[in-house]
Protein backbone atom coordinates (compact mmCIF):
# COMPACT_ATOMS: atom_id res chain seq x y z
CA UNK A 1 0.00 0.00 0.00
CA UNK A 2 1.61 3.56 -1.16
CA UNK A 3 2.09 5.44 1.99
CA UNK A 4 -0.38 7.92 1.26
CA UNK A 5 -3.44 5.19 0.23
CA UNK A 6 -6.06 4.25 2.91
CA UNK A 7 -8.00 1.14 2.43
CA UNK A 8 -12.01 2.04 2.17
CA UNK A 9 -14.68 0.92 4.47
CA UNK A 10 -18.81 0.93 2.61
CA UNK A 11 -21.20 0.35 5.28
CA UNK A 12 -24.70 -1.16 3.47
CA UNK A 13 -27.84 -0.40 5.12
CA UNK A 14 -31.42 -0.65 4.39
CA UNK A 15 -31.37 3.41 3.63
CA UNK A 16 -27.36 4.45 2.74
CA UNK A 17 -24.85 2.99 1.25
CA UNK A 18 -21.56 5.08 3.78
CA UNK A 19 -18.04 5.17 2.80
CA UNK A 20 -14.93 6.65 3.19
CA UNK A 21 -11.13 5.51 3.16
CA UNK A 22 -9.84 5.29 6.94
CA UNK A 23 -6.30 6.12 8.11
CA UNK A 24 -5.72 3.44 10.41
CA UNK A 25 -2.97 4.54 12.23
CA UNK A 26 -5.86 6.47 13.95
CA UNK A 27 -9.13 5.01 13.28
CA UNK A 28 -10.55 7.90 11.49
CA UNK A 29 -11.92 8.86 7.97
CA UNK A 30 -8.98 10.08 6.12
CA UNK A 31 -11.97 12.42 4.23
CA UNK A 32 -15.06 12.65 4.93
CA UNK A 33 -17.64 10.49 4.05
CA UNK A 34 -19.85 9.69 1.25
CA UNK A 35 -23.45 8.71 1.41
CA UNK A 36 -25.76 7.41 -1.75
CA UNK A 37 -29.16 6.64 -1.14
CA UNK A 38 -29.53 2.72 -1.33
CA UNK A 39 -31.20 1.37 -4.61
CA UNK A 40 -35.28 0.82 -3.72
CA UNK A 41 -34.39 -2.38 -5.54
CA UNK A 42 -31.41 -3.27 -3.38
CA UNK A 43 -30.51 -6.28 -4.97
CA UNK A 44 -26.45 -7.39 -5.25
CA UNK A 45 -25.93 -6.08 -8.72
CA UNK A 46 -27.50 -2.89 -7.71
CA UNK A 47 -26.14 -2.15 -4.44
CA UNK A 48 -22.62 -3.39 -6.37
CA UNK A 49 -22.71 -0.21 -9.05
CA UNK A 50 -23.11 2.13 -5.70
CA UNK A 51 -20.32 0.64 -3.79
CA UNK A 52 -18.55 1.17 -7.45
CA UNK A 53 -19.52 4.63 -7.50
CA UNK A 54 -18.16 5.40 -3.78
CA UNK A 55 -14.91 3.30 -4.71
CA UNK A 56 -14.15 5.47 -8.10
CA UNK A 57 -15.14 8.57 -5.52
CA UNK A 58 -12.30 7.92 -3.35
CA UNK A 59 -9.85 6.34 -6.01
CA UNK A 60 -7.24 9.20 -5.21
CA UNK A 61 -6.89 8.50 -2.10
CA UNK A 62 -7.45 4.82 -1.56
CA UNK A 63 -5.24 3.76 -5.03
CA UNK A 64 -5.44 -0.07 -4.91
CA UNK A 65 -6.31 -0.78 -1.37
CA UNK A 66 -8.30 -3.76 -0.30
CA UNK A 67 -12.11 -2.64 0.67
CA UNK A 68 -14.30 -3.56 3.69
CA UNK A 69 -17.59 -3.80 3.23
CA UNK A 70 -20.29 -4.56 5.70
CA UNK A 71 -23.69 -6.15 5.24
CA UNK A 72 -26.93 -6.12 7.41
CA UNK A 73 -26.19 -10.08 7.21
CA UNK A 74 -25.05 -13.23 8.46
CA UNK A 75 -21.80 -13.39 5.91
CA UNK A 76 -19.76 -17.25 6.04
CA UNK A 77 -16.45 -16.77 4.04
CA UNK A 78 -17.39 -14.51 1.58
CA UNK A 79 -21.17 -15.76 1.31
CA UNK A 80 -24.37 -13.71 2.41
CA UNK A 81 -26.63 -16.23 4.06
CA UNK A 82 -29.29 -13.94 5.52
CA UNK A 83 -30.82 -10.09 4.34
CA UNK A 84 -31.78 -7.81 6.58
CA UNK A 85 -33.45 -4.47 5.26
CA UNK A 86 -31.78 -5.57 1.83
CA UNK A 87 -33.24 -7.48 -1.02
CA UNK A 88 -33.68 -11.17 -0.39
CA UNK A 89 -31.59 -12.01 -3.62
CA UNK A 90 -28.58 -11.29 -1.16
CA UNK A 91 -28.89 -14.99 0.05
CA UNK A 92 -26.67 -17.43 -0.96
CA UNK A 93 -24.45 -13.99 -2.93
CA UNK A 94 -20.93 -14.96 -3.13
CA UNK A 95 -20.76 -11.17 -2.20
CA UNK A 96 -16.94 -11.14 -2.10
CA UNK A 97 -16.30 -12.81 -5.19
CA UNK A 98 -19.47 -10.59 -7.06
CA UNK A 99 -17.75 -6.94 -5.69
CA UNK A 100 -14.39 -7.93 -6.00
CA UNK A 101 -14.92 -8.79 -9.98
CA UNK A 102 -16.80 -5.76 -10.20
CA UNK A 103 -13.99 -3.49 -8.03
CA UNK A 104 -10.84 -5.43 -9.36
CA UNK A 105 -9.37 -5.70 -6.01
CA UNK A 106 -9.51 -7.97 -2.91
CA UNK A 107 -12.69 -6.86 -1.31
CA UNK A 108 -13.87 -8.06 2.36
CA UNK A 109 -17.37 -8.18 3.41
CA UNK A 110 -18.28 -8.61 7.23
CA UNK A 111 -21.54 -8.31 8.74
CA UNK A 112 -22.29 -4.58 9.89
CA UNK A 113 -22.32 -5.30 13.58
CA UNK A 114 -18.71 -7.51 13.40
CA UNK A 115 -17.66 -4.67 11.91
CA UNK A 116 -18.46 -2.11 13.83
CA UNK A 117 -16.90 -4.83 16.92
CA UNK A 118 -13.69 -4.64 15.22
CA UNK A 119 -13.60 -0.60 14.94
CA UNK A 120 -14.67 -0.59 18.56
CA UNK A 121 -11.92 -3.57 19.29
CA UNK A 122 -9.09 -1.20 17.85
CA UNK A 123 -9.96 2.14 18.43
CA UNK A 124 -12.71 2.53 20.67
CA UNK A 125 -14.58 1.20 23.83
CA UNK A 126 -13.14 -2.50 23.60
CA UNK A 127 -9.69 -1.87 23.61
CA UNK A 128 -7.13 -3.38 25.68
CA UNK A 129 -10.27 -5.08 27.54
CA UNK A 130 -9.37 -8.86 28.85
CA UNK A 131 -11.45 -11.59 28.02
CA UNK A 132 -15.05 -11.47 26.37
CA UNK A 133 -17.13 -7.93 24.66
CA UNK A 134 -20.57 -7.71 23.70
CA UNK A 135 -21.00 -5.56 21.44
CA UNK A 136 -24.65 -4.86 20.72
CA UNK A 137 -25.82 -2.10 18.31
CA UNK A 138 -29.10 -0.88 18.53
CA UNK A 139 -31.08 0.41 15.40
CA UNK A 140 -33.51 -0.88 13.05
CA UNK A 141 -32.77 -4.14 14.40
CA UNK A 142 -29.86 -5.56 17.37
CA UNK A 143 -27.26 -6.31 15.66
CA UNK A 144 -24.43 -8.11 17.45
CA UNK A 145 -20.39 -8.97 17.50
CA UNK A 146 -18.40 -11.19 20.10
CA UNK A 147 -15.31 -10.33 20.75
CA UNK A 148 -13.00 -12.87 22.98
CA UNK A 149 -9.43 -11.83 23.81
CA UNK A 150 -9.21 -9.34 21.19
CA UNK A 151 -10.60 -12.04 18.16
CA UNK A 152 -13.75 -11.74 16.59
CA UNK A 153 -15.94 -14.54 16.91
CA UNK A 154 -18.59 -13.45 13.59
CA UNK A 155 -21.83 -13.90 13.17
CA UNK A 156 -23.52 -14.00 16.35
CA UNK A 157 -27.03 -12.85 15.89
CA UNK A 158 -27.60 -12.82 19.52
CA UNK A 159 -30.73 -9.71 18.25
CA UNK A 160 -32.69 -12.68 17.37
CA UNK A 161 -32.57 -14.23 20.84
CA UNK A 162 -36.43 -15.11 21.77
CA UNK A 163 -37.38 -13.44 25.09
CA UNK A 164 -41.54 -14.25 26.34
CA UNK A 165 -41.37 -16.18 22.58
CA UNK A 166 -40.78 -13.09 20.50
CA UNK A 167 -37.59 -11.97 18.97
CA UNK A 168 -35.48 -9.47 20.86
CA UNK A 169 -34.76 -6.68 18.11
CA UNK A 170 -38.30 -6.52 17.82
CA UNK A 171 -39.39 -5.17 21.38
CA UNK A 172 -35.74 -4.02 22.09
CA UNK A 173 -34.09 -2.07 19.31
CA UNK A 174 -34.36 2.01 18.55
CA UNK A 175 -36.76 1.21 15.87
CA UNK A 176 -39.14 -0.57 18.44
CA UNK A 177 -38.52 2.43 21.18
CA UNK A 178 -39.63 4.70 18.05
CA UNK A 179 -42.32 2.66 17.03
CA UNK A 180 -44.22 1.92 20.24
CA UNK A 181 -43.08 5.63 21.53
CA UNK A 182 -41.89 4.33 24.44
CA UNK A 183 -40.16 6.74 27.09
CA UNK A 184 -36.41 6.04 27.74
CA UNK A 185 -37.35 4.68 31.05
CA UNK A 186 -40.30 1.83 29.36
CA UNK A 187 -37.09 1.02 26.90
CA UNK A 188 -34.58 0.82 29.61
CA UNK A 189 -36.81 -2.19 31.01
CA UNK A 190 -36.86 -3.95 27.73
CA UNK A 191 -33.36 -3.45 27.30
CA UNK A 192 -32.75 -4.71 30.83
CA UNK A 193 -34.49 -7.59 30.64
CA UNK A 194 -32.53 -8.42 27.00
CA UNK A 195 -28.82 -7.44 27.98
CA UNK A 196 -29.85 -9.81 31.90
CA UNK A 197 -30.66 -12.60 29.66
CA UNK A 198 -27.61 -12.22 27.47
CA UNK A 199 -25.15 -12.05 30.39
CA UNK A 200 -26.96 -14.93 31.60
CA UNK A 201 -25.80 -16.79 28.69
CA UNK A 202 -22.79 -15.39 27.86
CA UNK A 203 -20.98 -13.66 31.02
CA UNK A 204 -19.40 -10.99 29.13
CA UNK A 205 -16.61 -8.93 31.03
CA UNK A 206 -17.93 -5.44 29.24
CA UNK A 207 -20.96 -4.91 26.94
CA UNK A 208 -20.52 -2.25 24.55
CA UNK A 209 -23.36 -0.29 22.49
CA UNK A 210 -23.91 0.76 19.40
CA UNK A 211 -25.80 2.36 17.07
CA UNK A 212 -26.91 5.99 16.42
CA UNK A 213 -29.24 5.95 19.84
CA UNK A 214 -25.75 5.17 21.64
CA UNK A 215 -25.09 9.19 21.22
CA UNK A 216 -28.24 9.48 23.84
CA UNK A 217 -27.00 7.06 26.15
CA UNK A 218 -26.92 9.06 29.40
CA UNK A 219 -30.74 8.58 28.86
CA UNK A 220 -30.59 4.37 29.30
CA UNK A 221 -27.68 3.04 30.42
CA UNK A 222 -27.67 4.56 33.90
CA UNK A 223 -30.72 2.51 34.27
CA UNK A 224 -29.53 -0.73 34.00
CA UNK A 225 -28.31 -2.91 36.33
CA UNK A 226 -26.13 -5.98 34.85
CA UNK A 227 -22.60 -7.66 36.50
CA UNK A 228 -20.51 -6.26 33.57
CA UNK A 229 -19.96 -2.79 33.17
CA UNK A 230 -22.23 -1.29 30.15
CA UNK A 231 -20.65 1.87 27.92
CA UNK A 232 -21.87 3.20 24.83
CA UNK A 233 -19.69 3.04 21.71
CA UNK A 234 -16.79 5.39 21.29
CA UNK A 235 -17.21 5.56 17.54
CA UNK A 236 -20.65 5.71 16.74
CA UNK A 237 -21.72 5.07 13.36
CA UNK A 238 -17.90 4.96 11.80
CA UNK A 239 -17.54 2.13 13.62
CA UNK A 240 -18.77 -0.31 10.87
CA UNK A 241 -16.86 1.32 8.17
CA UNK A 242 -13.61 1.75 10.67
CA UNK A 243 -13.63 -2.35 11.08
CA UNK A 244 -14.97 -3.13 7.73
CA UNK A 245 -11.38 -1.15 6.14
CA UNK A 246 -8.96 -2.61 9.27
CA UNK A 247 -10.65 -6.63 8.70
CA UNK A 248 -9.83 -5.39 4.56
CA UNK A 249 -6.55 -4.59 5.60
CA UNK A 250 -5.49 -7.07 7.92
CA UNK A 251 -6.85 -10.20 5.63
C1 LIG B 1 -29.52 -9.01 11.39
C2 LIG B 1 -28.05 -8.90 11.69
C3 LIG B 1 -27.61 -7.44 11.63
C4 LIG B 1 -28.51 -6.57 12.49
C5 LIG B 1 -28.16 -5.10 12.37
C6 LIG B 1 -30.31 -8.08 12.30
O1 LIG B 1 -31.66 -8.14 11.98
O2 LIG B 1 -29.97 -10.34 11.57
O3 LIG B 1 -27.31 -9.67 10.78
O4 LIG B 1 -26.28 -7.36 12.10
O5 LIG B 1 -29.86 -6.74 12.12
O6 LIG B 1 -28.28 -4.64 11.05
Amino acid sequence: MAKSHHPLGIDIGGSGIKGAPVDLEVGHFARERLRIETPVESTPTAVADVVARISEHFKHWTGTSPIGVTVPAVVSRGVTRTAANIDQTWIGTDAEALLSSKLGRPVTVVNDADAAGVGELHYGAARDVAGLVLLATLGTGIGTALLNAGELVPNSELGHLQIDGVDAETCASSLARESDKLSWEEWAGRLQRYFAYVEDLLWPDLIVVGGGVSKHAQHYLPLLHLRAPIVPAQLGNAAGIVGAAWLAANQ
